[in-house]
């Protein structure tokens, strides 16, 4: 299954994928990365691994609608069946939405729908939880909104800062996200955008067991 991932930083998420595929634990092939960012690491990172790249930078003052046609335009060119949004830190639009429905997926870094949006896992803190996460969810129109697939879950300690609690979170992210991949083009999760819940992952794998 040929995939596209987006990503807006570092890319520690792309390289787990990567890593996952080169261990032949992930059914699928990165036939592309795209940014709204020159400077993001993960581009760097594909680009090394011979990885096609596309930059579609947002400018200031720019028209959203001819941002969104445009990201649309480029993520096409690379033909993927599948979208991931690893750290890719804007909200799509119908362009993409309409011409992948129910094929991109997201992680973020908690147990949705609790804390939506980009600060997560201050959020979380602030919010007092014991217990925190990542999900990974089916892309919608709304922010961190849609069906969820699966979930992984991670404690909050008592001297965690978003820092230490952010990097605890993506261990388990870098866990999830190539085992969903893996397991969407296995067909053993099927997307269906006309269903408001997503199905379940192969509990077999273990997938929502806290490792604490
Ligand atoms: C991840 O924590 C992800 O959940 C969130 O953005 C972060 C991206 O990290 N959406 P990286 O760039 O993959 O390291």
């Amino acid at each position: 299954m040929d995939a596209v991932v987006l990503a807006s930083g570092r890319g520690s998420n792309l390289r787990a994928i990567c890593q996952a595929i080169d261990d032949g634990r992930c059914e699928a092939r990165i036939v592309g990365v795209v940014s709204d960012k020159r400077s993001a690491a993960a581009l760097e990172f594909a680009e090394a691994r011979g990885i096609p790249t596309r930059v579609v930078p947002l400018k200031k003052g720019e028209d959203r609608d001819q941002w969104n046609t445009e990201l649309a335009h480029q993520v096409v060119s690379l033909n993927p069946e599948l979208l991931v949004l690893a750290g890719f830190m804007r909200i799509l639009g119908s362009p993409l939405l309409e011409r992948f429905p129910g094929r991109i997926i997201n992680v973020h870094p908690a147990l949705l729908p609790s804390f939506p949006g980009h600060n997560a896992p201050k959020d979380a803190l602030e919010g007092g939880v014991r217990i925190s996460g990542c999900t990974v969810h089916i892309v919608d129109d709304g922010v961190d909104t849609g069906p969820i697939i699966a979930q992984a879950a991670v404690p909050v300690l008592q001297d965690d800062t978003p820092e230490t609690l952010h990097a605890r979170i993506q261990i388990q992210e870098h866990r999830l996200l190539p085992e969903i991949i893996n397991q969407i083009a296995l067909g053993k999760i099927e997307l269906n955008p006309l269903k408001t819940k997503a199905p379940f992952a192969d509990p077999s794998k273990s997938l929502s067991v806290p490792e604490f």
